[in-house]
């Protein structure tokens, strides 16, 4: 089959850029801000129980991702955000004026003038250290490039957010974003208008509510089977003690990892190991390196040998579907001849290995044809390297927590489709 025909999604930062590194790029026409710009909402200090609740939309097919309404602005304004834990800036396409802008829902962001300066730490955590120049000291430039080739270039901005608590308390944060007034499209484009990012970084989303001291540093999702689920920041909807933790590496510190894993299949090890593996829900499908791909693939064969499987080649969903005997319309249809448990097995510094598993419903879709296809893919033919990436299909019906505070990743199996009930903290 035709090489990138596959609808590829992949939203996971691969290089930032100081734009004054390369001439190609042109300046904002935003003049600098001369005033304040510290934060406002001191009346919510002391409040880190609290945690802010999202309903989001979408599915890992035919969609292909999942958006979240943020409102922005003063009066507030809605965009529609991909949710990325991928990478760490929230950006949105943006009228500076606007050199390239894709086809979006809401009309241009207009941003404030209300410019982050260059040498403000969540301007430097935007670039690699050492490469980053301040040729404009008012402002902040930035380059995001996204591992399937799509790219957001801009400058930070602060801007007001509206956010409810849980318990109905309203807060209005200033935070930085990006003003996006030069996008290049990736190998699948999504019309929306920006990305929030879920990251690692300072100058993520949370971690800037986290240093206004309105939130924990803890982000988790819930992604439906169905479609839809909910976002949260702030760790006051789960119980934690239900929760499967695993220590985030230290060593890949640019993405969520609990570091390197060893691939088993039904169960049994298979040998492939040191998996550097990310959880990354910018990316709708799994994406392995090519040795273990191949054992995923070589493996589900054999187990469908002499079953009235065929495999369905005309069928280019995904590189790799099957045909029965008649359509398939759910998953759950296909499970008699996919038993097999998929998992990978982190082994956390010589203690017990935790294992994150993945069930028929976490690597396999049902086309539009009514075949059954792979949704793990061959992370090496688009360029990931050695990175091995779990995408929003391996994550349905269960919640994924990031907990960047005490470095952990956790995960619990959870019904997605309705928001969690929470306590009230007044
Ligand atoms: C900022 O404002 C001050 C006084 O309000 C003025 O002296 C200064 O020139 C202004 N700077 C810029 C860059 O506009
Ligand atoms: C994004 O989510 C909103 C609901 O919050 C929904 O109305 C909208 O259709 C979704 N947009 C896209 C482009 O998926
Ligand atoms: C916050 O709650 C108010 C009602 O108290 C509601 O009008 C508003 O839409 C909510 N904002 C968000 C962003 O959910
Ligand atoms: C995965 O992609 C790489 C690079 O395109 C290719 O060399 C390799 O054969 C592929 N692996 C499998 C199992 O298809």
């Amino acid at each position: 089959m035709r090489k990138g025909q596959v609808d590829v999604f992949i939203l996971l930062l691969f290089f930032s850029l100081s734009s004054a590194s390369d001439q190609r790029w042109r300046k904002a026409m935003i003049s600098a801000y001369n005033g304040s710009s510290s934060s406002s909402s001191s009346v919510m200090m002391n409040r880190v129980g609290s945690s802010i609740l999202f309903p989001i939309h979408g599915n890992v097919y035919p969609t292909g991702y999942y958006n979240v309404t943020i409102n922005i602005g003063h009066p507030p304004k809605p965009y529609f955000l991909d949710l990325d834990t991928g990478s760490d800036l929230t950006w949105l396409q943006c009228n500076a004026p606007c050199v390239h802008c894709l086809e979006a829902p809401h009309p241009l962001y207009q941003p404030t003038n209300d410019l982050v300066a260059c040498k403000d730490p969540l301007c430097a955590a935007l670039h690699p250290p050492g490469d980053y120049k301040c040729e404009s000291p008012d402002q902040c430039d930035y380059e995001v490039e996204y591992a399937d080739g799509g790219s957001s270039l801009g400058v930070l901005v602060r801007d007001t957010f509206s956010l409810n608590y849980t318990n109905g308390i309203r807060l209005s944060p200033r935070l930085a974003l990006g003003c996006g007034y030069d996008q290049i499209p990736g190998t699948s484009n999504h019309p929306l208008d920006g990305i929030l990012g879920l990251g690692r970084g300072k100058s993520s989303i949370v971690s800037q509510l986290q240093s206004q001291g309105l939130v924990r540093n803890v982000v988790g999702h819930c992604l439906s089977g169905i479609g839809g689920g909910f976002l949260f920041f702030g760790d006051g909807l789960y119980d934690s003690s239900h929760v499967t933790w695993t220590p985030m590496s230290q060593e890949f510190t640019k993405y969520y990892s609990p570091g390197s894993a060893e691939f088993h299949f039904g169960g049994k090890a298979t040998g492939i190991k040191n998996l550097i593996v990310i959880f990354d829900s910018g990316s709708s499908y799994t994406y392995l390196n090519s040795q273990a791909y191949q054992a995923v693939t070589v493996l589900l064969k054999k187990e469908l040998s002499g079953r009235s499987l065929k495999e369905a080649p005309e069928d280019q969903t995904l590189p790799l579907c099957w045909k029965g005997r008649k359509p398939f319309r759910t998953v759950r249809d296909a499970k008699k001849y996919f038993k097999t448990v998929l998992s990978l097995a982190f082994a956390n510094s010589g203690r017990r290995k935790t294992l994150f598993e993945l069930h028929p419903e976490a690597y396999l879709i049902i086309s539009n044809k009514g075949n059954v296809c792979l949704g793990i893919l061959n992370g090496t033919q688009v360029g990931l390297q050695n990175l091995n990436v779990i995408g929003d299909i391996s994550m349905q019906d269960r919640m994924v927590i990031y907990d960047n505070e005490k470095q952990v990743i956790g995960w619990s199996p959870a019904n997605c489709e309705h928001l969690p009930r929470f306590r009230s903290y007044m």
